[in-house]
């Protein structure tokens, strides 16, 4: 990837207190000799290491070094500062900075930005390679690129090698090229977004059925592996929209989240959102919604507990998969299966009509744990089996094979 792509892209850089808070001036003078607009907020403890008159030279910008700056916040307030930028570096990314961006904390200018940003965030972490190596810190920055539904944070280096302070280890911040290059990679041009022009159809989450007003019939899907689709396809350039059931998870950025709850309003939502180019239908959509819901709650009787009539939802998968002129290119379905994952697998992508599986063993904890392992059924090519891998990284392989495949 070449840095060229850089253009005209804007960079807002947060620097933290460390001694490799030089080589960030080094990324400065790198990012604008490639074209971008680099805007820095300095930390208190950064300003011990670099001066605001180095960063705002490089810059061509005033540094912005406090959250409560009448002038500062006129001119570009914290919020539309991190909205203004395109992507969100953070070197050196401090054990601290670290700690308070995967735990929420937003009590100075660089906490608050990261917590308030709808952009994608770098981080380059420098610092001593016992503070690195804590589990702690492990445990942070793994918290940081988990997030589910989450546009997700990534990390460049640290790198091994003699620190500052006379140890050895990791822990040295990656040098200004391969920040640059990770930079590039983030904010790539239309190479990194194969998927512009497209559009996405997405379904998540279980659906509920009403029973009365009070009860219903769900399942444990938690959503997040339609979440994580759906995010890794808008990160590709794709225009998704997400229909959704009743879940615990925030809309992904730069998705359009339709609400529903039951499989016919599931259905019907699918169907508005339709033409599209590629279908994802990850929900775990009821079987079966009840006969004759109850207008009121239903009270207990002498007589026992009453008895539910169970009538079939619409396959939507297989509505969707059906040959028309509406039928999306590239129809996927998901099969969650407790046992002869393949068989049933086989089985679905015939029946439903669509043109993919993604099959996975629910016979372990999937439902809500955000590790998932799955094998790709395809109808023309084999099965692709991808080992155990968080849900954020199933879906961004599945959308970069979808990518391939509009590609071929
Ligand atoms: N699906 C759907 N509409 C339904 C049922 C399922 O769109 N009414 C979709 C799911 O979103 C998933 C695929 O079909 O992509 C397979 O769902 P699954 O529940 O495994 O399939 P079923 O047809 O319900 O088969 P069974 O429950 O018998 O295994």
């Amino acid at each position: 990837m070449t840095t060229a792509s850089l253009s005209g892209r804007k960079v807002l850089l947060i620097v933290g207190g460390g001694i490799a808070a030089y080589k960030a001036l080094e990324v400065v003078r790198l990012l604008r000799k490639a074209g971008a607009e680099v805007m820095s907020v300095l930390t208190a403890a950064g300003a011990e290491f670099v001066t605001p008159m180095s960063l705002a030279a490089l810059t061509g910008r005033p540094v912005r070094q406090d959250l409560f700056m009448p002038e500062d916040e006129t001119a570009m307030g914290h919020i539309e500062l991190s909205r203004w930028a395109d992507l969100v570096v953070v070197a050196p990314a401090t054990a601290g900075l670290i700690a308070k961006a995967a735990n929420g904390f937003a009590d100075d200018l660089a906490s608050t930005t990261l917590l308030a940003t709808d952009k994608r965030v770098l981080l380059a972490p420098a610092m001593n390679v016992r503070m690195w190596l804590h589990p702690a810190v492990q445990a942070n920055v793994e918290r940081l690129k988990g997030f589910d539904g989450f546009h997700g944070v990534a990390v460049v280096g640290p790198d091994e090698g003699e620190m500052a302070c006379g140890e050895f280890g990791p822990g040295r911040m990656a040098e200004p090229p391969a920040i640059m290059e990770a930079i590039a990679a983030l904010l790539a041009g239309p190479d990194g977004r194969p998927l512009a022009g497209r559009r996405a159809v997405v379904t998540a989450g279980p659906t509920f059925e009403p029973i009365d007003p009070v009860r219903g019939l769900t399942n444990r899907s938690s959503g997040k592996q339609g979440y994580a689709i759906a995010q890794a396809l808008a990160d590709l350039g794709a225009r998704v929209t997400l229909i959704s059931g009743p879940v615990a998870l925030s809309a992904p950025i730069g998705v359009d989240r339709v609400p529903v709850e039951t499989a016919r309003e599931m259905k019907a939502a699918v169907e508005a959102a339709l033409p599209a180019d590629i279908a994802v239908m990850s929900a775990a959509v009821a079987d079966w919604r009840v006969d004759g819901v109850a207008s009121g709650k239903l009270k207990k009787a002498p007589g026992g507990p009453p008895s539910l009539a169970l009538i079939e939802n619409p396959d939507i998968l297989a509505s969707v998969s059906a040959p028309g002129k509406s039928r999306p290119k590239l129809v996927i379905g998901f099969a969650a299966e407790t046992s002869d994952l393949e068989a049933n697998a086989r089985a679905k992508l015939s029946r439903k009509g669509c043109d993919w599986i993604v099959g996975n063993d629910v016979s372990d904890d999937v439902f809500g744990a955000d590790g998932n392992t799955v094998t790709l059924f395809t109808r023309d090519a084999g099965d692709e089996s991808w080992p155990r891998q968080s849900k954020t990284e199933v879906a961004r392989k599945l959308a970069a094979r979808i990518a391939d495949h509009f590609k071929a």
